[in-house]
């Protein structure tokens, strides 16, 4: 892919911001030695292990591991991919982007994708509404959507055949490897790119300023899936993409007072044509932080509606630790068993449905209630638990205050002392209850520990990086030699540029570098040469092994030319070994 920013220009935006001056914006950072410290952002912990060197040009959380350039910090606590993380720095550093940076920029390939997406869409539409589109029409019919509402969400139909968009872009290459980018076409093993939706119901998917980011498509019998979506690409992220958001932005005029969150298309699309034109929905997965944020931005007051079975309830009680950790508090409504939002509007009508929607309870009060209903009913052990339960969900309320009003309403309703649900709450008290810490997530491994340990030498100095360079080490990975051979050229820009480098290897080895990096000054040349070393006797212990084991075997035969040439060939490699003093 080409997000491509020119190198240089990266290189004097790390070189010009600091990073600590930008963490700072989010986090209460105080100096600590060589570093400073804080909350990390990124879990919720009492205790800051959250580290950022400004010096090394990046941050480093002891608790959870997340990690980073400054550019990667900004992708996750503000949620941007990088052409934009880059962006937001060089505002804030003062520096100006240059202009043909759109060239090749995310900016332009966005709006290329989405103009593609806009194309593909218009033509879906056109085809619903043709001959072609009768089946599907049909199929709308027969679920109630009028042709006034699929208009309004510009529905369309795409056909059975498999090559029909696929023709349709035959001749334009850079087009057709955007639209297998976006996912319209896929290719095929054996080359020709075909259709992704065929013989389906297609819902383009409008980001909140319109800009149609992917596409659901709903097929018109049995096939499975039932939908399928647009793939996971940098336009289209699902657990961050919202259906039906420019509907809500007009029926507020731009600024709704209320959203409601459901969970299918056709539920936006039925609520919408009843009237209740505030409905977006996720694509069924479940709500997400993300989810929160955005809606936040669209609406004051978030409601989501869930189904009534125990999925359901089991749907809201999860939902209530999504909220705590976004600190954005939703309201639930329940629809009674075996309705989804299409069907209860359809048959009771719109009045029926904002009298649920008006029954919505904030998640919090939901979920106490729930758990003191559960507590009620068991046995006297089980409370102990379930209130342990509690008090480790309400750790998960980053908000101290709020956390307190919560701890306060929990002991009442499920009638335990405070000062135990609030010490265990915040994180104090000893939590019998608690699952064992799951282990550590085991990640395969990145590398032999000589290989790991090289490359954090190498990340430790210039000179370090340099030396081991030259010793041209024997590195078992391709991957692990092209890493260090991008740590050593970094260094020639700084730490900031290694910094960089590091946000791009597997994140398991990335955490170790940087904990090595701030961790005590060990002697990073004796382990350099110490893993140089090992390294050099790994490789050449098999060669060693296969001349010495040809060479017993001769001595019994005598092949005296034979042998005189092993003998040469193993002097060889018991020379290497040990040779390339460091300075
Ligand atoms: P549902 O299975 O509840 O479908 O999935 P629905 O919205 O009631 O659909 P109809 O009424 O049968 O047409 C809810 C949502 O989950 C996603 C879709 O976004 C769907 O709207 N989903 C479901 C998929 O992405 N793929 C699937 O195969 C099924
Ligand atoms: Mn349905």
């Amino acid at each position: 892919m080409s997000w491509k920013i020119p190198e240089a220009t990266l290189q004097e935006i790390r070189d010009r911001v600091s990073i600590v001056e930008v963490v700072s914006g989010y986090v209460a950072l105080r100096r600590a030695g060589r570093n400073y410290v804080g909350l990390c952002p990124f879990h919720t912990e009492k205790t800051p292990s959250f580290t950022v060197s400004e010096e090394r040009g990046f941050f480093h959380c002891f608790g959870c591991g997340a990690g980073g350039s400054v550019f990667a910090f900004l992708m996750r606590i503000e949620r941007l991919d990088f052409p934009q993380a880059v962006e937001a720095v060089a505002r804030r550093a003062g520096i100006e982007l240059p202009a043909h940076r759109a060239e090749p920029a995310a900016a332009q390939l966005r709006d290329r994708w989405v103009q593609l997406n806009a194309w593909a869409a218009e033509k879906f539409s056109r085809c619903l509404w043709s001959e072609a589109g009768a089946r599907a029409r049909r199929y709308l019919q027969q679920r109630g959507i009028a042709e006034e509402t699929a208009r309004a969400f510009r529905l369309g139909y795409a056909p059975a055949s498999g090559d029909w968009l696929a023709r349709a872009l035959e001749g334009r290459a850079e087009a057709a490897a955007a639209a297998v980018r976006v996912g319209l076409l896929a290719r095929r093993e054996s080359g020709g790119p075909y259709d992704w939706f065929r013989d389906r119901i297609v819902f383009p998917i409008p980001d909140s300023r319109g800009a149609i980011v992917g596409f659901g498509a709903r097929t018109l019998g049995d096939t499975q899936p039932k939908y399928l979506n647009s793939p996971e690409s940098p336009l289209f992220r699902k657990g961050e993409v919202l259906y039906g958001l420019p509907h809500v932005r007009a029926a507020g005029g731009g600024a709704a007072s209320e959203v409601v969150v459901v969970e299918g298309y056709m539920d936006v699309l039925a609520l919408f044509q009843h009237g209740i034109r505030n409905a977006v929905a996720t694509l069924g997965t479940a709500l997400t932080a993300s989810h929160l944020r955005l809606l936040k931005r669209i609406a004051p007051r978030i409601v989501v509606f869930f189904d009534g079975d125990r999925a359901g309830r089991a749907a809201a009680l999860r939902a209530f630790g999504v909220c705590a950790e976004a600190g954005i508090w939703a309201s639930a409504a329940f629809l009674p068993e075996g309705d989804d939002p299409d069907s209860f509007v359809r048959q009771r009508g719109a009045e029926a449905t904002r009298a649920l929607l008006d029954c919505a309870v904030p998640i919090s009060d939901f979920y106490l209630d729930e758990m003191r209903q559960r507590s009620l009913q068991a046995p006297i052990e089980e409370r102990a638990q379930i209130a342990a339960e509690v008090a480790r969900s309400l750790r998960r309320v980053r908000d101290p205050i709020h956390r307190d009003v919560l701890v306060h309403a929990a002991a009442e309703r499920l009638a335990i002392g405070e000062d135990a649900l609030r010490a265990v709450a915040v994180g104090r008290g000893r939590d019998a209850f608690a699952p064992r810490e799951a282990a550590v997530k085991t990640e395969p491994p990145v590398g032999t520990p000589a290989e790991v340990q090289l490359l954090e030498a190498m990340a430790q100095s210039r000179e370090i990086a340099r030396w081991v360079c030259e010793q041209k080490p024997d590195f078992r990975s391709p991957d692990l030699a092209r890493c260090a051979a991008r740590l050593a050229q970094a260094w020639t820009h700084g730490p900031p540029a290694v910094a960089a480098v590091l946000d791009e290897l597997p994140e398991a080895l990335a955490q170790r570098i940087r904990a090595a990096s701030l961790g005590d000054e060990t002697d990073a040349w004796q382990v350099a040469r110490d893993c140089v070393e090992r390294l050099r006797e790994e490789a050449e212990r098999p060669v060693r092994e296969a001349v010495l084991a040809e060479l017993r075997g001769l001595g019994a035969q005598g092949d005296p030319q034979r042998e005189r040439e092993l003998l040469r060939r193993a002097q060889a490699a018991f020379a290497r070994k040990g040779h390339g003093s460091a300075p």
